[in-house]
């Protein structure tokens, strides 16, 4: 075990040293030296002033305008559309270095086989219902059909559509004429056996619609009846095979990847047909649940791929739940989120095609943000003019302002919230600090000027220090109590969160290890510490002031913090006020250790 983890490990440094980071990007944007560094036009987001960089000697790659970063391999994953091992491989492939084989068992030898037969029978199938619906007299019907729903020619093409012809054999004899297993027929779900021995086609008068994975390989099918009468289920899927979950899949995604690039963004709708049409209208940055709630396992793909995803589903009770039930998933990937209904109980393809492309960009653009939907959700769904509506409306809002990266924004929004209930602000804040139980340090600041000012102020650099530090091994004896993730905000916790999951904060390691498993924010940021350049000897004395300064910073807003809680409950004749004056005084002393004393760790 351990000697392929070791294999795969050199493998992987190989590969690091010998692909040349230059050379490679070069492949996919013209390069400029200048001052030590290359430079170019950034691939991820259009631009048209230079402002991507290359580090050849850190061997990072960093965008100045839309934060993306990372090295060699996360440039590949992001370009190619690839998973880390397969970013590897392509690398390898390119460089001719040999990749080391696992010694496979049978079992796996079997299941490899199997796959690549499955796949093989689906690429056949979809080219039989692509020619059943262009060459075939049956066709005629399907086209009739499509064009009758807008779709044409192109958008066929584009999604390779097809049709099942009628009759309950055709396909079979199709594939087995083409050489494929009856056995490997059954397992991909094309064809059933009959409780008598007979074998009859899944999917019979249907517009065929062929579900790729994100490379482009067909692992299944969606079929939609063509009469309203033939058949109960208006859409049938490929049933569950190893190759086809449903929830594991986005409609649409390989033939939307280079747009939603490009608009560093996603429309996700529920309906195949929805992105179908969207697209047909020029819309081509969308992709379709699958019919599905929305997956934790989708909202990974598209992290991978976009910050943005933008939900349009149906404006009914379930569109909305569903809407409800995607946000905090889209969230957890680390994706930003936003919702859009489309008016008048329509779906999205309704829409577009009644009110064109213009009309629904302008829905997309007038997207709520998830948090703001979330909240507006709670508020609508209570009285406000009773006390009872506003108490329980103030428990359900504040999880969700709760889970808002930014402090500012935190404070904010609970500001607004008090506005709105017409409630006390400061009840509003303890009952903020009640609920989240969240630490002093990130109490938000009640003073908004004070607040706004922190922002990419100095506090995040003493942050970024620090995570420096410890990537490059520095050691931290005497901070190691206050290395932990609550020193840490935005996303230097993420940062700090993964390496700890990772490899613990003891064994030192190669940081652009990290890169693979970090959202486009946390790997914009791991690049930019790691482009920090810091002279090995200046080091410990640095990283003992930006401690000192966080301390700091944490203690003052602490302060700030009991003293608008002194203020508070003095106008309203509260005892407490007494014992957070006394908290005040406390913590002023401590600044003041903190300021006089140098070695105060
Ligand atoms: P059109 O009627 O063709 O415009 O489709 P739609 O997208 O408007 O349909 P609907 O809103 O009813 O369904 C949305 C999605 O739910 C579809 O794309 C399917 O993925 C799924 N769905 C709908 N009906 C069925 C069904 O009978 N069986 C299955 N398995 N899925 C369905
Ligand atoms: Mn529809």
């Amino acid at each position: 075990m351990e000697d392929t983890k070791e294999i795969y490990a050199n493998f992987k440094e190989q590969v690091r040293r010998e692909a040349d980071i230059v050379r490679i990007i070069s492949e996919y944007v013209p390069l400029k030296k200048k001052g030590g560094r290359y430079w170019g036009c950034c691939p991820f987001h259009g631009e048209k002033t230079p402002s991507f960089t290359v580090d050849e000697g850190k061997g990072l790659f960093h965008c100045f305008g839309c934060g993306a970063g990372g090295d060699v391999f996360s440039f590949i994953m992001k370009q190619e559309n690839l998973s880390f091992v397969d970013a590897l491989k392509f690398l390898a492939n390119k460089f001719n270095i040999p990749i080391p084989e696992k010694e496979k068992n049978a079992a796996e030898i079997a299941r490899e086989l199997e796959a690549k037969e499955v796949y093989t029978a689906n690429q056949w199938a979809a080219k039989f219902f692509h020619s059943c619906l262009l060459n075939t007299n049956y066709g005629k019907k399907g086209l009739a059909y499509l064009q009758n729903r807008g779709i044409g020619r192109e958008i066929i093409t584009k999604f390779d559509l097809g049709l099942a012809p009628e009759g309950f054999d055709k396909l079979y004899k199709g594939l087995l004429g083409k050489g494929v297993q009856e056995a490997t027929i059954v397992k991909a779900g094309l064809a059933n056996r009959n409780d008598k021995g007979g074998i009859y086609d899944k999917f019979r008068a249907r517009i065929m619609i062929p579900i790729k994975n994100p490379r482009g390989k067909v692992v299944g099918f969606t079929g939609r009846i063509l009469d309203k009468n033939s058949s109960p289920a208006k859409y049938m899927n490929t049933g569950d095979t190893p190759w086809f979950h449903k929830g594991n899949l986005l409609f649409g995604l390989d033939a939307a990847l280079a747009s939603i690039r490009k608009h560093k963004q996603v429309v996700v709708v529920e309906g195949h047909m929805d992105a179908i049409s969207l697209h047909a209208a020029g819309i081509d940055w969308a992709v379709a649940s699958m019919g599905t709630a929305f997956t934790e396992h989708q909202a990974a793909i598209l992290r991978r791929l976009v910050p943005e995803v933008v939900f349009s589903f149906d404006s009914d009770a379930a569109g909305k739940n569903a809407a409800m039930r995607a946000i905090p998933l889209a969230k957890q990937a680390g994706l930003k989120c936003k919702v859009m209904h489309v008016p008048e109980g329509k779906d999205p393809d309704d829409f577009v095609r009644k009110q064109g492309p213009k009309a629904f960009v302008e829905l997309i653009e007038h997207a709520l943000p998830g948090v703001d939907y979330e909240i507006n959700t709670v508020l609508v769904s209570h009285d406000l003019n009773s006390l009872s509506g506003k108490v329980e409306a103030v428990d359900q809002v504040i999880p969700f302002i709760a889970s808002c990266e930014s402090e500012v924004e935190i404070g904010e929004r609970l500001r607004d919230l008090a506005r709105t209930l017409a409630i006390d602000e400061g009840l509003i804040q303890s009952e903020y600090r009640k609920l989240t139980g969240r630490n002093r340090r990130e109490v938000t600041p009640v003073v908004p000027v004070k607040a706004k000012q922190q922002v990419g102020g100095s506090g995040e650099q003493a942050e970024r220090l620090i995570l420096y530090g410890i990537l490059v091994g520095e050691p931290l004896e005497a901070q190691k109590d206050l290395v932990q993730k609550s020193l840490f905000t935005g996303p230097r916790q993420e940062i700090f969160d993964k390496l700890v999951a990772k490899h613990g904060l003891e064994t030192k390691i190669d940081a652009r290890d990290l890169f693979p498993e970090m959202t486009d924010a946390g790997a914009g940021e791991l690049t930019s510490i790691l482009e920090l350049d810091v002279a090995d000897n200046n080091l410990p004395q640095m990283l003992e002031d930006c401690f000192k300064q966080l301390r700091l910073e944490g203690l003052q807003k602490e302060f700030q913090y009991h003293s608008q809680q002194a203020e508070l409950f003095e106008k309203t004749d509260n005892a407490k006020f007494m014992q957070e004056l006394a908290e005040c005084q406390r913590i002023r002393k401590i600044m003041a250790e903190y300021t006089t004393n140098k070695n105060s760790f």
